[in-house]
């Protein structure tokens, strides 16, 4: 990467500010039920505390729009930094403000704070310049660890670095590495494997994939689309009409330039995705009237398995049926597991299809799993991302 990092820059006595995304998953009492945004921002906290700098994280959590709302205090993240890191992390009531800019200027060395979610103040989303040079006023030097934002041109991604010197934490520099690694990898083949619900949101990603990859595996309910403009029989699965024009498109696209795209060749349906009770799997590819398709069949897990066994090169996101229940999870399962046990580079991206990973407890055996879920498909369909162009350049 080009960009300054934290390892090119003077940190001893100095006040740190840094973006995290710990924009974690809480549940109804506010428990955080998925940790690893904050575990993988661990080596650079842990770098600041060895480096003897002041640390100020700052992060957002949810979408609060500009108000101060409880159910979205950075509490419990403090309190888990807290007991990660073995010594109090203190929670500021604001993430500006005369109390914030007296507390911050008292630090010790070693020592860290977290400042209250950015995001309850409006000029955060906003960009405001007013409220960016707020933040910057806390810090001698901004760094940027958030990868899960850096698609966002937010004051504490984008406009804060008009103010200091801004360089990347190690996560940010690996996941850029790794992106820029697969997109411009020259072993092939190179498969880019996407699932999820739906086909709107990855169309970009798919359109670019195709001059990138060899072949596109599609499962999960995106792929009912694709079937249908072949005019497949989906039965009840979902489709989406008025993405039928640029998948086709898409279809006419990857068969000039010789790319595959793989649809599923059967599938396990349901006639109640709730209950569950009635379960079968379909011969072939179509599916019966009064049926729903939740999950690939096991004609596709052999041909999207034989295809991840070939590959150099590989790239998952989305999940290829809903895996969250285990009746309908065999097909992510075993995609899993090729990947898993082939030798290619791999990279996970999205929530979904990293969570699905952690509850097959293969995340260890993957090269790299994302933190980001828009940002990486954004790194992906081939945006520059605005927390990233601007730090400064090495
Ligand atoms: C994410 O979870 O993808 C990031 O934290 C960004 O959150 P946002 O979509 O609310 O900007």
């Amino acid at each position: 990467m080009n960009k300054k990092s934290i390892e090119d820059i003077d940190l001893k006595g100095r006040k740190v500010l840094a973006r995290v995304d710990f924009n974690v998953p809480l549940d109804d009492n506010l428990k955080i039920t998925d940790d690893n945004r904050i575990q993988k921002a661990m080596e650079t906290i842990s770098y600041v505390i060895q480096t003897q700098g002041k640390l100020i994280l700052m992060s957002h959590l949810g979408r609060p729009k500009g108000e101060r709302k409880d159910e979205f205090s950075l509490k419990p993240v403090a309190e888990h930094l807290s007991e990660l890191l073995k010594k109090p992390v203190r929670l500021l009531n604001d993430c500006i403000g005369d109390e914030v800019k007296m507390v911050v200027d008292q630090m010790n060395e070693g020592e860290v704070v977290l400042l209250e979610n950015l995001r309850f103040h409006k000029g955060e989303t906003k960009n405001d310049p007013e409220f960016a040079k707020k933040l910057a006023e806390l810090g001698d030097v901004f760094v940027n660890d958030a990868f899960g934002t850096c698609h966002r041109a937010h004051a504490s991604t984008e406009g804060i670095t008009h103010y200091l010197d801004s360089v990347s934490g190690f996560l940010v520099k690996k996941e850029i590495e790794y992106f820029s690694k697969i997109l411009t990898s020259s072993a092939k083949p190179f498969i880019f494997i996407l699932g999820g619900a739906k086909v709107s949101d990855k169309i970009p990603v798919i359109e670019n994939m195709i001059d990138k990859a060899d072949c596109l595996l599609i499962g999960g309910a995106m792929a009912y689309t694709f079937m249908k403009v072949q005019g497949i029989d989906v039965g009840f699965s979902r489709v989406e009409k008025e993405s039928f024009e640029i998948v086709e498109k898409i279809l006419k696209k990857a068969k000039e330039k010789e790319v595959g795209i793989l649809l599923p060749v059967d599938h396990v349906v349901t006639d109640d995705i709730k209950e569950a009770t009635n379960v079968k799997t379909t011969e072939g590819a179509s599916v019966d009237s009064g049926w729903m398709a939740v999950d690939i069949g096991p004609k596709t897990i052999e041909l999207f398995c034989d295809k991840i066994k070939e590959a150099k090169t590989i790239v998952w996101n989305g999940p290829v049926g809903i895996f969250e229940k285990d009746v309908f999870a065999k097909g992510s399962l075993a995609i899993a597991t090729a990947i898993a046990k082939s030798e290619a580079t791999s990279v996970i991206g999205g929530g979904d299809t990293a969570a699905a990973v952690a509850k097959f407890s293969l995340a260890g055996e993957m090269s790299h799993i994302s933190t980001g879920g828009g940002a990486s498909l954004e790194y992906l369909e081939g945006k520059v991302l605005p927390g990233v162009a601007a730090l400064d350049d090495k």
